[in-house]
């Protein structure tokens, strides 16, 4: 297994680029299922997750090819024949975005069988609202071995108003409803920009959709989709992870290729810190404004201030002067950065979903693990104010959703290396 060693103390200088968001491409993935035409993506990013995906619909029959570098991060899927509408355990165990593929097969082929998910250690991750969605739009789901099998003729459009704002939930009944019969109605839906980004794929596949990016979607279903070519939006959670490296070290940092009307939440929190912050049209500068200052945040849906920039807001929250408390509202397990923030300096409590930080503390290095991939991300911006040579062990689970972290990292300045195992396995 990789490790990184990160040794602290460099002001991270100079412009640092955003790949495209993990959280939109696989969803669009998986809508690759919905047409036997072709599919091009660009602006994948070549992280695990993406390799995941390609594994589990090459598993299916699908064609899929993906082409970094020069070939601009393009994927070209094709599904012509679904010889094999399974998404087995061994292939999703890792990724619990394997649940998206369940709303896209049952529609275009009439039957899924899929593996219950896996994913980041981040809480119980139940997909209850998925099947009750699904078995609305009037398929039949059994659960046998650790599969789930939902069968249709053809779904049909449904009002469906979700009991909890789900991502995936969203995304995974909005592509079943594009090729049910008649109209759907989904009332209470996420509005996170990676559900417009899909809903903009599907559009272009021939899908009728309306209101994607609010909280109430409307579907006309049609009896079949076409190819299309979508570029995948900018990921905001790697934008809001470099922003916070620059404002963490106390560098002069220029988040390149992004979208900042959706990293809101978090420019506005880190002004509050007193981090300045120029916003441009697809950039946004960080500097430093001398002392970082405490302040609060929640966890909220989108536009909220997101769950998966939360534990890498704590590193920040402990080199902060003053007590920050941190509130997790979506997941109940989020917090297993904080074990390992504490034994590089920091003064943290925990008393169910809120986490009290008080700063600022000097942290030092120490031999850590990473235990989910933001929880990953929250130890490495650690890593980089800590005296010292911090090892972090485990960072599979950050290859799952960074491109090239570390080597993006050290071109603005950030002293980090990637260590294989002496047997060299990942
Ligand atoms: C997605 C993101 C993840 C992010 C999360 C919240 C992807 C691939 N992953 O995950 O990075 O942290 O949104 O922004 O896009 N829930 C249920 N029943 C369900 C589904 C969800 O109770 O059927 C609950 C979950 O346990 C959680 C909450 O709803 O408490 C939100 O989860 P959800 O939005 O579904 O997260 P994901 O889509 O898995």
């Amino acid at each position: 297994m990789d490790k990184f060693v990160v040794r602290g103390g460099n002001p991270l200088l100079g412009t640092i680029k955003v790949s495209g968001a993990k959280n939109s491409a696989l969803p669009c993935m998986a809508a690759a299922i919905l047409t036997e035409d072709e599919v091009i993506l660009e602006n994948i990013p070549q992280v695990q997750d993406i390799e995941t995906e390609r594994k589990l619909l090459t598993s299916m029959g699908a064609e899929v090819e993906l082409g970094y570098g020069r070939a601009q991060h393009r994927t070209h899927i094709k599904c012509a024949i679904l010889s094999d509408p399974v998404a087995k355990y061994e292939i999703v165990k890792t990724m619990r975005a394997s649940s998206l593929v369940l709303g896209p097969l049952i529609a275009r082929t009439g039957i899924a069988r899929v593996a219950m998910p896996g994913g980041c250690a981040i809480g119980g991750r139940p997909i209850d609202l998925h099947i009750n969605g699904l078995e609305a739009m009037g398929a039949t789901i059994t659960q046998d071995h650790g599969y789930l099998e939902a069968r249709a003729d053809r779904l049909k459009g449904a009002h469906i108003v979700f009991d909890k704002i789900t991502v995936t939930g969203t995304e995974d009944l909005l592509m079943a409803a594009t090729l049910a019969e008649g109209e759907s109605v989904f009332e209470n839906c996420a509005r996170e920009p990676e559900v417009t980004d899909l809903a903009a794929l599907l559009v272009a596949m021939g899908a009728k959709i309306e209101g994607a990016g609010t909280s109430t979607i409307r579907i006309q279903g049609v009896s079949k989709l076409h190819g299309a070519r979508h570029r995948i939006n900018p990921d905001r959670i790697e934008a809001g992870t470099f922003l916070i490296a620059g404002a963490i070290t106390g560098g002069d940092l220029n988040v390149d290729c992004c979208e900042p009307k959706h990293l809101a939440a978090l420019i506005s929190k880190l002004e509050q810190c007193g981090v300045k912050i120029d916003v441009g049209a697809d950039h946004v500068r960080v500097r430093s404004g001398g002392e970082l200052k405490a302040a609060d945040i929640t966890t909220e849906e989108y536009p909220g201030f997101p769950t998966d920039m939360q534990a890498q807001y704590m590193a920040l929250a402990t080199q902060s002067e003053g007590t920050s408390t941190v509130i997790e509202n979506i997941f109940e397990n989020r917090f297993m950065h904080v074990q390992e923030l504490i034994r590089m300096g920091a003064n943290i409590t925990i008393s169910g979903r809120a986490a009290t930080v008080r700063g600022k503390t000097p942290l030092q290095s120490a031999a850590v693990m990473c235990s989910d991939l933001r929880a990953s991300a929250s130890l490495v911006l650690a890593a980089l104010v800590a005296d010292g040579e911090t090892i972090l062990d485990r960072v599979y689970h950050l290859d799952r959703g960074y491109e090239h972290f570390e080597e993006k990292l050290r071109g603005v300045g950030a002293q980090i290396r990637r260590m294989g195992d002496v047997f060299g396995k990942r």
